[in-house]
């Protein structure tokens, strides 16, 4: 199967049978930084053609919405989530927290926030550009790789963890096009993991990171 077979299957398997009964543009409730958009229409701009683009963390689609309006017409967005919450979801305050181990919406303790991920992009009109993808985001690097896929920028925002950025940074840098770029959120000292796993691939690499508010950047 190619990989716009595995996307269009992904969709179909999403959307199909959920029914949407109006429209809506309200805001999403989630974590973006307010430059995020200035940052994907920057990278927007510097692509000719088709855009093909990758989500590592979806939550309940703010990031997703704001690249899909953007790639609207010119692009698809692959996402990626396992749609479980991130640890901090399931320690200390988080699971308590409304926005986080509440919102994970568990039936029988499992979460099924999944579905309100499918219904935000349905009633945002994304059912043909946005592919929910629910697995770890190691276990789908593999499976990418083994379709084929290739992206001209992956955002990465999964787990903020040194060890899990460090591993999402390695495995999606090689689904990327030549020239293509990773973009990731919280860049900030709140979250050190994020900062050393990033300086320390853009190191290796010889390369800089373009960071604008918390979010960062690397070209390849
Ligand atoms: C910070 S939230 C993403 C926020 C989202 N980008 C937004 O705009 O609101 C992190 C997401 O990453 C997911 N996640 C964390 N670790 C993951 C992993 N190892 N594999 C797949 N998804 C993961 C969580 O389920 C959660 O939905």
């Amino acid at each position: 199967m190619s990989y716009t077979r595995f996307f269009e299957h992904l969709c179909r398997e999403a959307y199909d049978s959920v029914d949407v009964h109006e429209n809506s543009s309200d805001p999403i409730e989630g974590w973006m930084d307010e430059g995020f958009g200035d940052v994907i229409d920057k990278i927007i701009g510097e692509n000719e053609g088709f855009i093909d683009a990758c989500e590592v963390g979806s939550w309940l689609g703010k990031s997703a919405d704001c690249i899909a309006q953007r790639l609207k017409g010119r692009g698809r967005l692959m996402c990626v989530d396992s749609w479980l919450g991130a640890p901090e979801f399931w320690t200390r305050i988080g699971l308590t927290d409304r926005t986080r181990g509440v919102a994970l919406k568990k039936k029988n303790g499992y979460p099924m926030i999944f579905f309100d991920f499918v219904k935000n992009m349905k009633q945002r009109g994304h059912e043909s550009i946005v592919a929910p993808f629910p697995l770890s985001s190691q276990a789908a690097a593999e499976v990418l790789k083994a379709y084929g896929a290739t992206f001209d920028f992956i955002y990465i925002d999964a787990s903020h963890e040194y060890e899990s950025v460090i591993s999402d940074i390695r495995a999606y840098a090689k689904l990327l096009k030549p020239g293509g770029c990773l973009v990731g959120d919280d860049y900030m000292t709140n979250w050190p993991g994020v900062i050393k796993a990033v300086d320390e691939f853009a190191n290796e690499l010889g390369v800089a990171v373009e960071v604008s508010g918390v979010v960062w950047k690397i070209k390849m």
